[in-house]
């Protein structure tokens, strides 16, 4: 039995990487997939190729929002995937001293305000059926300090810490609408192609990325895609203000510890 029968879900950023993971799965378990995205030609091709829908959406642009519930106005699964880095504008630097505002806001912008939007749309959508499941995309960097990309970091510990309230307030109001967050450490998609280059020191350059992480390697998007299936199925309704860390075992441990 497919898990996501007669489900609507929306997945923002589902153009490529972890989103198109995400809408690829959720399809195949028979949910209705909308992807929302800034890039319609990528947007488009992998909904078709899913039976789904694509929708023109800048998910820091509340007049998007707007339009998109008119759209959609009832949903049963939202998952806040659309992110960036702020190296995809500019190489930096993003570090607390020499970052330009600009750069901070531009950040901020997409992923912080986008997750706001994004759950304020899915808790309207949701409240007819009083019912629904909104996923918000953290990262490991939401849970430590990362000083050569603060705004990123600072983006998404404050969804971290919004994807509780939404939880609680969705409780409180009596509606089983659920919220919780997915904390992935590195995950091999398009994102990190700026990072790791296609000279001939790629292979070294990955290795060296996750020298730290106790799996040794990179997460798969279908890893995360499986974490969030499990998120909007009805396998986790006693899941809200949760999160869920997907790191190869990084936060497990402190290189700290006494007796190494
Ligand atoms: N890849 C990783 O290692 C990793 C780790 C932790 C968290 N994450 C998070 O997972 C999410 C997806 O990351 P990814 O690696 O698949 O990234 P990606 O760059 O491969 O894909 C991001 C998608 O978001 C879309 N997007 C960008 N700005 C948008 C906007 N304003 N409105 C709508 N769509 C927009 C892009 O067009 C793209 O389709 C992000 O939130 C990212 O921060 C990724």
């Amino acid at each position: 039995m497919p898990k996501l029968q007669n489900k609507s879900a929306l997945v923002t950023g589902g153009a490529r990487g972890i989103g198109e993971a995400i809408a690829r799965c959720f399809a195949k378990e028979g949910a209705m997939v909308v992807i929302g995205d800034v890039d319609a030609e990528n947007g488009t091709r992998v909904a078709s190729e899913i039976g789904g829908t694509f929708v023109a959406l800048d998910v820091s642009s509340e007049e998007d929002w707007n339009n998109l519930a008119k759209q959609q106005p009832g949903i049963d699964i939202v998952v806040n995937n659309a992110g960036i880095t702020g190296f995809e504008d500019s190489p930096g630097p993003h570090d607390p001293e020499n970052a330009t505002l600009a750069e901070w806001h531009r950040v901020h912008a997409i992923n912080l305000d986008g997750t706001f939007l994004g759950c304020r749309y899915a808790i309207k959508a949701m409240r007819a059926k009083k019912a629904g499941s909104i996923i918000n995309m953290s990262s490991r960097s939401g849970l430590v300090g990362i000083p050569g990309a603060a705004a990123y970091a600072s983006s998404k510990a404050a969804i971290r810490n919004h994807t509780k309230s939404v939880a609680l307030y969705c409780a409180g109001q009596g509606l089983k609408i659920r919220c919780n967050s997915i904390h992935p450490a590195a995950i091999m998609t398009p994102m990190w192609e700026a990072l790791i280059g296609d000279g001939p020191d790629r292979a070294a350059r990955m290795a060296a990325m996750v020298a730290d992480t106790p799996l040794k390697r990179f997460g798969t998007v279908e890893e995360v895609a499986a974490i969030a299936l499990m998120l909007a199925s009805d396998d986790a309704t006693y899941m809200t203000g949760s999160e869920v860390h997907l790191d190869g075992g990084l936060l497990a441990g402190s290189s700290a510890s006494p007796g190494d």
